[in-house]
């Protein structure tokens, strides 16, 4: 990639789409999700190369528990089995994995597969990648509240101390602000994704399905935020 393309500090990838692949070649449902694997582990190596300091990753919101349980099953057992297998790019390219969301009602197993890759990654320096596993913005905001609210209650903190900053630092994760936000499939929604982070995001919404969202299309993603004017409502 071209020296002066700048590339965004904080990257959101809504990954949607893997049905509608997997319907389209007359395939079952959960094939896209298993070719979205091999596609995101490409994506995760070429962004740690180019340099992107964060991304976060939709994998799992909170509304996706109303699926059928067969695909939400299958959902569970490929986590686990990618965090557990797959992600070995993550050492060679210092990676640090941390992840968004409720645990309830995840899994045991998948509690526990998430726990090892934190542990695991937890002294990299690199890349730090936010997978988003049984997460909603709301569920987030009221998680933030109640911690808020019961630090105030127990009189650590002081009406004052609620800033904008304070509120980023207690979310789930101490984040930046989302530059470039990118939703495969076509579709113009937010879906309930990181809408705090999301403010002052650019999107782009190219009409491909996640498992074919190559390097190649990626890369087009990233000049076409080039091309964007922000003026985080200001004058440019
Ligand atoms: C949305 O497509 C995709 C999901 C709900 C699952 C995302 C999961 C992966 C990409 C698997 C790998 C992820 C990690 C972090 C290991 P959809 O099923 O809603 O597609 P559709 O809109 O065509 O039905």
């Amino acid at each position: 990639m071209d020296k002066d393309i700048i590339i965004p500090n904080h990257i959101g990838i809504i990954m949607d789409g893997n049905g509608r692949w997997a319907q389209e070649r007359g395939q079952i449902r959960t094939m896209g999700h298993k070719k979205a694997v091999s596609t995101l582990k490409d994506l995760c190596i070429h962004m740690a190369d180019i340099g992107v300091k964060y991304v976060s990753l939709y994998a799992f919101s909170t509304e996706n528990f109303k699926r059928d349980i067969k695909e939400v099953d299958f959902l569970m057992k490929l986590f686990i089995n990618t965090f557990n297998k797959e992600f070995d790019f993550i050492k060679k390219r210092h990676v640090k994995v941390i992840f968004s969301g409720r645990r309830d009602p995840l899994p045991e197993g998948v509690l526990k597969a998430m726990d090892a890759l934190v542990d695991e990654t937890k002294n990299n320096d690199k890349l730090v990648l936010n997978i988003c596993l049984n997460y909603g913005s709301h569920a987030e905001i009221v998680d933030m509240t109640k911690k808020v609210c019961s630090l105030y209650k127990s009189g650590k903190i002081d009406l004052n101390d609620i800033d904008e900053e304070f509120i980023q630092r207690n979310l789930y994760n101490d984040l930046p602000p989302l530059d470039f936000v990118i939703r495969t499939s076509g579709e113009y929604r937010l879906s309930n994704f990181m809408m705090y982070q999301a403010s002052y995001a650019e999107f782009y919404f190219p009409k491909i399905y996640f498992p074919d969202f190559t390097v190649e299309e990626f890369d087009k993603a990233i000049l076409e935020f080039n091309k964007r004017n922000r003026r985080f409502g200001g004058v440019k």
